[in-house]
């Protein structure tokens, strides 16, 4: 359920039409609606600690890091997954108490390793034994000891995109399940690290619970299997990754039913089961608008109807062949089939084809649905086209929460060498 309703024919984002956020900010635009992502972030919420004693929840902020959208979920007592140093500050400036932060990822630096442990991070999810063994020496030099968990590669195929698939023992992702226990036995010895836990995250959009609930088994064998040789393993961080609808109509499995999985495996653990989910908390909360430049007859019947939203702007069509339902912001109650596709010079930068959409000519505003993960984030300025913006209503308040960033001010950050004049 979200608040992106009609009203008398138009779409609007809580109280506010999408056609006022249009004409005062123009196309394209991202826009949130907080009562969204809050009813997200609870309904998660609610079906864990209803089943579960001890959980944490770290929003993985991959999926939307716009800082307004940071602040809703600090308020909704949301920690944050991040994999970047650029990710940490923005969790500090959303007022996340760093050690409610979870530090995921594979190649974190020296740098960041040493900014985590600065600022006390909550939890280290540590992908190897070499970056554990780093990250125990910085931490010592800096006189402190950094809380560790092992991420666990559980070899489980986790039916989803392969490019969003990370549980796989060919993904770059944790350690060889078989060599987990070993690992961290090792690096339990180490003066500068505290193990207490292991994470595991089999990939992203997934729609069955039943590879979720292979890897959450194997991890609880590990566990035990670690705990058996006398160590602590006091916290399980079993990701993200729960998929959601992209398409009107389509049933999912929900919070609660991946609730009362988890529920079921964890059974008897003893331990706090952490949860990292991005794209269930963002996904449905966002819509990115955009305007139609022209409906161009092709070769076939079928027309194209070019917008002024490209894969820059949301490129999940491009990379994962991914669908996002296409809607008119004024319905007309017509219907027809068309190719949508975007500006860019490369056939790559369509957003489907064949489509049976809503009617729309020049001109018209419509809006790609469940935009709010992996949307802006992935946004970039190829073919120099400006960054998009954001924008977030609440009720009938809206605000812009990122500006447009406008070619002259990318060009203005690039510079010509003078042996080139
Ligand atoms: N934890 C870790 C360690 C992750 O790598 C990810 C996502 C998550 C949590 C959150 O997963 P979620 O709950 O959002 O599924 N750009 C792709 C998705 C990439 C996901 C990467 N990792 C897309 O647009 O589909």
């Amino acid at each position: 359920m979200d608040h992106f309703n009609y009203r008398d024919g138009v779409l609007f984002a809580e109280d506010v039409p999408l056609t006022t956020i249009a004409a005062a900010v123009g196309t394209p635009v991202y826009v949130y609606s907080r009562a969204t992502l809050i009813r997200h972030a609870r309904v998660f919420r609610d079906a864990l600690s209803a089943v579960l004693p001890r959980m944490h929840l770290a929003y993985a902020m991959k999926a939307n890091p716009n800082l307004s959208v940071l602040k809703v979920l600090a308020s909704e007592g949301y920690g944050a997954d991040i994999v970047s140093g650029g990710e940490l500050e923005r969790a500090l400036a959303a007022g996340m108490p760093a050690g409610d932060v979870v530090f995921s990822g594979v190649g974190k630096d020296a740098g960041e390793l040493a900014r985590g442990v600065e600022v006390g991070i909550g939890q280290f999810n540590l992908e190897s034994e070499e970056e554990g063994e780093e990250l125990a020496r910085i931490a010592a030099s800096m006189g402190g000891r950094a809380v560790c968990a092992l991420r666990v590669n559980p070899d489980v195929d986790a039916k989803t995109h392969a490019k969003i698939s990370t549980g796989k023992s060919e993904n770059k992702f944790g350690v060889a399940y078989d060599r987990a226990a070993g690992i961290y036995l090792r690096l339990s010895a180490l003066e500068g690290l505290e193990m207490r836990g292991l994470a595991v995250h089999i990939g992203s959009q997934i729609t069955d619970l039943d590879p979720s609930r292979q890897a959450f088994i194997k991890m609880g064998a590990l566990m035990r299997d670690i705990r058996g040789q006398g160590l602590t393993v006091s916290h399980m961080d079993l990701g993200g990754g729960l998929g959601v609808p992209y398409k009107a109509g389509e049933e999912l499995p929900g919070p609660e039913d991946y609730a009362a999985m988890v529920a079921q495996v964890t059974d008897g653990w003893d331990a706090t089961i952490m949860f990292e989910p991005g794209r269930v908390i963002a996904g449905n909360s966002g819509v990115m608008m955009t305007r139609v430049i022209r409906v161009k007859q092709g070769a076939t019947n079928t027309p194209f109807v070019v917008i002024d939203a490209a894969m820059n702007d949301l490129a999940r069509p491009a990379l994962y062949d991914a669908w996002h339902d296409f809607v008119a912001v004024e319905k007309t109650g017509e219907r027809m089939s068309a190719n949508i596709v975007g500006p860019i010079c490369e056939s790559t930068d369509t957003f489907a084809m064949a489509r049976d959409i809503d009617a729309v000519k020049a001109g018209d505003l419509a809006a790609f649905r469940t935009a709010g993960a992996y949307g802006a984030t992935m946004a970039n300025t190829y073919n120099s086209r400006p960054l998009v913006p954001e924008v977030m209503v609440d009720g009938e308040k809206w605000a812009i929460v990122a500006n447009r960033i406008e070619p002259a001010t990318i060009l203005a950050a690039e510079t010509v060498p003078d042996w080139l004049d």
